[in-house]
């Protein structure tokens, strides 16, 4: 079994994260979500996410399969508010199975940590489930033979709030070739869920100074959920 969590440990983790972000100024939402895992089990939603990845099984509904190590489907709580979606596995999330575990992986999990939240009380997914080679961007066909089982999660999981990762990620998404310097910043509406465009980690790796424009969205995805009393 997982041991609990310090809450004050969280927090001095978080505004640890926050100082090194340079942020001074934090809003504080009047309530977030304190909800934990075992207080919605029997949902069903572990279980048809369950499902969902048996459908897929060993795929080969694109030419993807014939590189990959693993075929990365997500990870996280299947209860959770906040649905993170990036564009494609690396060569980290092709070696390990999941989402987010490289250099820009890391950066992700302070930003989910300076929210006041922890990997596990997230749900981290991707536009497409196999690593493309070079790391290039998916191909139109990729993206129709996979995005039915993004959809299926994001339908599954019905978060309160979805932050799309850089520009394919909203692109694809949204179904709109703005920038996302002009998308990001406002929610969007997806699957009847907002939704919020911002930087991909790995942009914010070569471009630390926007890291103060992720924070300003991840904020407005924070007061979103500290809205509503908790569950
Ligand atoms: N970049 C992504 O978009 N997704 C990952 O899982 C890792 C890096």
């Amino acid at each position: 079994m997982t041991p609990a969590r310090d809450p004050r440990s969280d927090a001095r983790t978080a505004i640890e994260n926050l100082r090194a972000w340079g942020v001074e100024e934090v809003l504080v939402p009047r309530r977030i979500s304190t909800r934990r895992t075992p207080a919605k089990t029997g949902s069903g939603k572990a279980a048809r996410l369950a499902a969902l990845r048996e459908e897929i099984g060993d795929c080969r509904r694109c030419g993807l399969w014939t590189g990959r190590t693993h075929l990365v489907f997500g990870v996280g709580d299947p209860e959770a508010e906040v649905m993170f979606v990036g564009e494609a596995p690396g060569s980290d999330e092709d070696r390990q199975g999941e989402p987010f575990v490289g250099r820009a992986g890391q950066l992700l999990t302070k930003i989910i940590e300076a929210m006041g939240l922890g990997r596990e009380r997230v749900y981290i997914a991707n536009i497409i489930k196999c690593r493309p080679p070079e790391n290039r961007n998916p191909l139109q066909s990729e993206i129709g033979a996979c995005s039915g089982f993004l959809r299926a999660q994001v339908e599954i999981i019905s978060p309160r709030a979805i932050v799309a990762l850089g520009t394919f990620s909203a692109q694809t998404l949204l179904g709109t070739d703005e920038k996302i310097s002009r998308l990001r910043g406002r929610f969007h509406p997806y699957q009847g869920i907002p939704l919020m465009p911002t930087y991909h980690p790995a942009y914010l790796l070569r471009n630390p100074n926007e890291k103060k424009q992720v924070w300003e969205d991840v904020q407005k995805v924070m007061a979103l959920l500290g809205g509503r009393e908790p569950a």
